[in-house]
């Protein structure tokens, strides 16, 4: 086969794929390869734009290192992160709602018991927060011993990890017996995802911003409970209708209320702490969880 025309050549590489062993890399490159012939034939690219993209790749790979990962930010930014999240996480109604990972997730955070402050060696001060809920099934049964790993902002809008790494307002809080679950920390602030590479010149030729509305990350996890990796939003932030990168949920979004003086008394924060309650229902996984569990009852209030 030879002498390929506009019109026969996407056939031609396809038909060259179907020697891959693998049926599902032959799938996704067969696909691959049609959308991008399609999309050159679309926007009827030319070379020096070809080439513009090729160069704008470089970049973004020539951006990534242990710390930085620029395509998953392009993928982020480009809403293709939030469509596979989309596609692979169909949870069951009434479940806490998957959102983007982000960048900024880092293994091995210290685990904490219910309660715990997670304000600890944090530098810089910001709105004490008293941060609990429940972590319970879809139908309300509660998930005692359920791991919620939660990161966040310093005050600031600056994630520990661009810093010198040292964690902060980072940690594994484990829900006590009854799946209630608390800690202490400050409320989040809106910030600009990483700007100064590419991804960010892009953005700005696109017109858009670049700010993500203030939330707090929570993976929450229990043995027979589907993972949800999710966030939860400040109600009244400027930015939930634009998030930079797509992830706002309806369901998500949570008003930081002040917390009684004498409840703050309690809990050793000062007058004026704000109160952010938060209920997370995980989806039983594949298997079945085990439902000898005891319903919550009005008297099981959290703390
Ligand atoms: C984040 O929420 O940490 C985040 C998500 C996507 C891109 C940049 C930051
Ligand atoms: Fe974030």
């Amino acid at each position: 086969m030879r002498q390929f025309t506009e019109d026969t050549l996407t056939d031609a590489v396809v038909a060259r794929l179907k020697k891959t062993k693998n049926p599902r890399l032959r799938q996704i490159m067969s696909a691959a390869v049609k959308h991008l012939h399609a999309f050159s034939r679309d926007v009827q690219l030319t070379e020096e734009e070809w080439f513009e993209g090729i160069k704008f790749l470089t970049a973004v790979g020539q951006k990534c290192d242990d710390k930085r990962q620029e395509f998953i930010l392009l993928s982020d930014v480009l809403g293709l992160s939030m469509m596979i999240v989309a596609l692979n996480h169909k949870t069951a109604p009434g479940a806490t709602e998957a959102t983007v990972l982000g960048p900024f997730y880092a293994h091995g955070a210290k685990e904490y018991e219910s309660g715990a402050d997670l304000r600890e060696g944090c530098t810089l001060k910001g709105e004490d927060v008293w941060v609990s809920g429940r972590v319970t099934s879809v139908d309300g049964m509660p998930i005692p011993g359920a791991m919620l790993d939660i990161w966040q902002t310093k005050a600031d809008g600056i994630y520990d990890l661009q810093t010198d790494g040292e964690f902060e307002l980072r940690g594994r809080v484990k829900a006590n017996a009854k799946g209630e679950y608390a800690f202490k920390s400050y409320k989040p602030k809106f910030y600009s995802i990483p700007v100064d590479g590419p991804v960010g010149d892009l953005v700005r030729a696109t017109g858009n911003h670049h700010m993500r509305p203030a939330h707090m990350h929570a993976i929450v996890s229990a043995p027979g409970y589907q993972q949800v990796i999710s966030h939860v939003f400040v109600e009244g932030d400027p930015y939930l209708d634009d998030d930079a990168v797509f992830a706002v949920k309806n369901s998500l979004i949570a008003n930081y209320k002040k917390l009684a003086d004498a409840d703050a008394k309690k809990l050793g924060l000062p007058a004026g702490s704000l109160r952010l309650d938060f209920n997370f229902k995980l989806s039983a996984d594949k298997a079945g969880a085990k439902k000898a569990r005891q319903k919550i009852t009005a008297s099981d209030t959290v703390a």
